[in-house]
């Protein structure tokens, strides 16, 4: 297949956040592809409204402005579609073998290494979708608190990574999967690629944190929008669209 995606990469040395600074360019005509790169970001954001800690040169932090030739009810697959392309780089760069915990955090030895955040906005010329990937390369990108929970592609692999390589082999995936998601047949593809990349498609035993309601399920794999479909003790089935899911080993109820 030939490859649509070209990304064009603006570095930043610091920003607030550079799902926000694409937000920005997205809104004064930032075209499909722009991908804004940071050594540090003083606000950087994660899901749910989190944080997420960006100290200058310990992670990789970009986003990418986005304009999917797909109906946006099939947009939440670029997150899918993201965690695919990071987990191909880590493994093409240092040969790791990540997981993929529902819906886009990449994980390795069961610790997070790379979380994903993506956004739909509008834009004067149409809906735009913002990716933003944040990959701890460095210890010194895990603040304490989150050492038990998190990990970085320095302390798997026993040495610092080179980040001009991970970030070419991260647009490289990227290219790749999203020029796959936007092909005949590309959800299809995209949701059995995904569930053959994580242990929590099928069968794991989780608790789902909703806004206001946590509950413990077995995962019974995606929806055609990238859903989590869960089994709940009751038998009923659940669609999970936010929230979280974390795994539960058998008698950690
Ligand atoms: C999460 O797991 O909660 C998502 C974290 C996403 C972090 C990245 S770092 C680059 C981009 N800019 C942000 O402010 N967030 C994302």
């Amino acid at each position: 297949m030939a490859a649509d995606f070209h990304p064009t990469i603006l570095r930043l040395e610091t920003i607030d956040s550079t799902n926000l600074e694409a937000i920005r360019q997205a809104k004064v005509g930032a075209k499909e592809g722009l991908c804004i790169v940071a050594r540090e970001q003083t606000a950087g954001r994660g899901r749910l409204d989190r944080t997420w800690q960006s100290p200058k040169d310990a992670g990789l932090y970009l986003s990418l402005v986005l304009r999917p030739a797909i109906g946006m009810n099939s947009w939440p697959l670029l997150s899918l579609t993201s965690a695919l392309a990071v987990s191909d780089a880590l493994v093409r760069v240092c040969s790791l073998k990540p997981d993929i915990k529902w819906p886009n955090d990449v994980c390795v030895n069961d610790r997070k290494l790379c979380g994903i955040l993506a956004e739909t906005i509008e834009t004067p010329a149409g809906p735009a979708a913002i990716v933003g990937i944040g990959v701890n390369l460095k210890r010194m990108a895990l603040p304490d608190v989150l050492r038990q929970t998190a990990t970085s592609i320095e302390e798997v692999t026993g040495s610092e990574p080179d980040t001009e390589r991970v970030l070419s082999e991260v647009l490289r995936a990227f290219g790749e999967r999203y020029d796959v998601l936007q092909s005949s047949d590309g959800f299809e593809h995209t949701i059995r690629e995904w569930c053959a990349s994580s242990s929590y498609a099928y069968e794991r035993r989780v608790r789902v944190s909703l806004e206001n309601e946590t509950f413990t399920a077995v995962t019974r794999g995606l929806d055609r929008d990238g859903a989590l479909r869960v089994e709940t003790d009751d038998g009923q089935i659940r669609i999970v669209r936010a929230g979280d899911v974390t795994a539960l080993r058998a008698q950690a109820e």
